[in-house]
């Protein structure tokens, strides 16, 4: 997705009808008491035999494969060669009601006994649809999913492939595609309670974290600890770690830091039988082994969960700051853009905002009383040493008026330097504020 994409609206889109399609007990606690966190013991190495395990297991959280790799039946078949798509085989309601009380129990066994499955309908509701998403397909959750441990969430597939039942990983639940959605009912698993970091090796600079702790929360703690690193990955502002894996996110500070998958060291993962595999070890220079973080990470949570991560970290910059400057076009914006990346200069991150983009920041209210000009606009920040952002930011000063830039201002402080590059970051939450009744907001 392109975060930075002019704005677009959809006039009139289709309103969308969700219906709670399990009507099952309210669980007697679903209480959000206490966080254990109970990293994988239970793990295994990652061997040959897994791989066949993961080959196996793959198509029953995937959608659409499913039905293929697991249905062989003469009818299915036939239904490749006449044009009809086979629909996804899944269990049916009774029987995801029935995997819900077998987890239940299960997870009881362990001696754990917080209920940790809610069926409660304004849960469902905010794990299968979101006002932001382009797309809401109809269908719920028949239920949610805590998990406190790696352990637990292997109980929760384990007792899904016996049902068949869908599973819907759910971190921030930040994603803008309907990624979460759960358009055959099944489980989502929330890992809200898995939120802490389990190793910080400092001197190795990564960090181990569970899918839920927030990119945000985790640099908040590195700079707490004074550690001198963060994790420069920046999607959405309340997106968490487990779904920046599943999507393979972004950030505006992709131009400097690449993306997730340039950050990811290695992870621990729960397949869809319940198997729990690590994807390599841990030190950078090793060459063994297939490339298993390429394939879950940007997998959107079809090929497993991850319910740990160990993350790369970035030397905080000694000196930082933040300009922008408008243009008359889009056009004069964007080749600025690209004699900047074409002299070479070693921006953290640049990202482009059109004028009705401008306009929304503006009576969205969100940086007053700031008032933005409403013209298309690019937003940079810098990061190196004192001299080096000086010097840095002279030339881009340069290049951005030899095309028709106007208004170039940095910020002085790093008040400024938040307020100058939050325009950038509220402009979806600006842009859905302002929605008419039955308009959506297209990225
Ligand atoms: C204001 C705003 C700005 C944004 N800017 C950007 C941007 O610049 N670049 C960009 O790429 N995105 C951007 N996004 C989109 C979003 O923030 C990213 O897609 C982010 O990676 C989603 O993280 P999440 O924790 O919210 O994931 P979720 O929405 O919870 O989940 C995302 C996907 O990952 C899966 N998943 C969740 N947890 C796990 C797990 N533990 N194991 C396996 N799979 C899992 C889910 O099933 C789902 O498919 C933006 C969003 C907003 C609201
Ligand atoms: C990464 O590998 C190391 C071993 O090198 C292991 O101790 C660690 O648990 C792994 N991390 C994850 C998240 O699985
Ligand atoms: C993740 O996205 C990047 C581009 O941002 C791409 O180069 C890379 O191949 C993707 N990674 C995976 C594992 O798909
Ligand atoms: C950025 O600044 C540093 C230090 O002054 C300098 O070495 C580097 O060449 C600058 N980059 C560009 C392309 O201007």
């Amino acid at each position: 997705m392109s975060a930075n994409n002019a704005t677009r609206r959809l006039i009139g889109g289709c309103r969308r009808t969700f219906s709670t399609n399990a009507p099952l007990r309210r669980p007697s606690t679903t209480g959000r008491a206490t966080n254990t966190a109970n990293s994988g013991q239970s793990s295994t190495r990652w061997t040959g035999r897994s791989v066949l395990a993961l080959t196996a297991s793959t198509g029953v959280l995937g959608f659409g494969l499913a039905a293929f790799a697991l249905d062989s039946s003469p009818k299915r078949t036939a239904s490749l060669f006449d044009g009809r798509a086979p629909g996804p085989q899944y269990a049916s309601v009774k029987d995801m009601e029935s995997a819900v009380k077998e987890m239940r129990k299960e997870i009881k066994a362990l001696g754990e006994n917080e209920d940790i499955i809610s069926i409660d309908s304004d849960d469902l509701h905010a794990h299968g649809y979101s006002e932001w998403s382009t797309v809401n397909p109809d269908g719920l959750p028949v239920a949610v999913a805590y998990p406190r441990s790696t352990e637990q969430v292997s109980i929760i597939a384990r007792v899904c492939h016996k049902y068949r039942v869908p599973i819907i990983g759910y971190s921030g639940g930040s994603s803008l595609e309907g990624h979460f959605s759960a358009p055959y009912g099944g489980i989502s698993v929330d890992f809200a309670y898995m939120d802490k970091i389990v190793q910080f090796n400092k001197d190795d600079m990564d960090v181990v974290v569970q899918p839920s702790i927030g990119w945000q929360d985790l640099n908040a703690q590195l700079s707490q600890m004074d550690s001198g690193l963060f994790f420069p990955i920046d999607p959405g502002p309340s997106a968490k770690i487990g779904g920046m894996i599943g999507t393979n996110c972004s950030g505006t500070n992709a131009v400097r830091y690449g993306t997730m998958k340039d950050w990811v060291i290695n992870l621990t993962v729960v397949l869809a039988d319940g198997t729990v595999i690590k994807t390599r070890r841990r030190p950078r220079k090793s060459s063994a082994g297939y490339n298993l973080n390429g394939i879950f990470v940007g997998s959107e949570g079809t090929l497993g969960l991850v319910t740990e991560a160990t993350l790369k970290l970035a030397i905080v910059p000694e000196e930082t700051s933040v300009a922008v400057v408008s243009f008359p076009t889009i056009r004069d914006a964007a080749s600025a853009a690209a004699g900047i990346m074409q002299a070479g200069i070693p921006v953290a991150s640049m990202e482009v905002m059109d004028e009705v983009q401008m306009k929304v920041i503006n009576l969205g209210g969100a940086t007053a009383p700031r008032v933005w000009k409403e013209a298309p606009t690019l937003f940079f920040k810098f990061a190196g040493t004192k001299t080096s952002v000086k010097d840095n930011i002279s030339r881009v000063k340069g290049i951005t008026g030899a095309n028709k830039g106007s208004n170039f201002e940095f910020a002085r402080d790093e008040r400024e330097q938040h307020l100058l590059w939050s325009a950038r970051k509220e402009v979806l939450w600006s842009m859905l504020a302002l929605r008419k009744e039955g308009e959506e907001v297209y990225r």
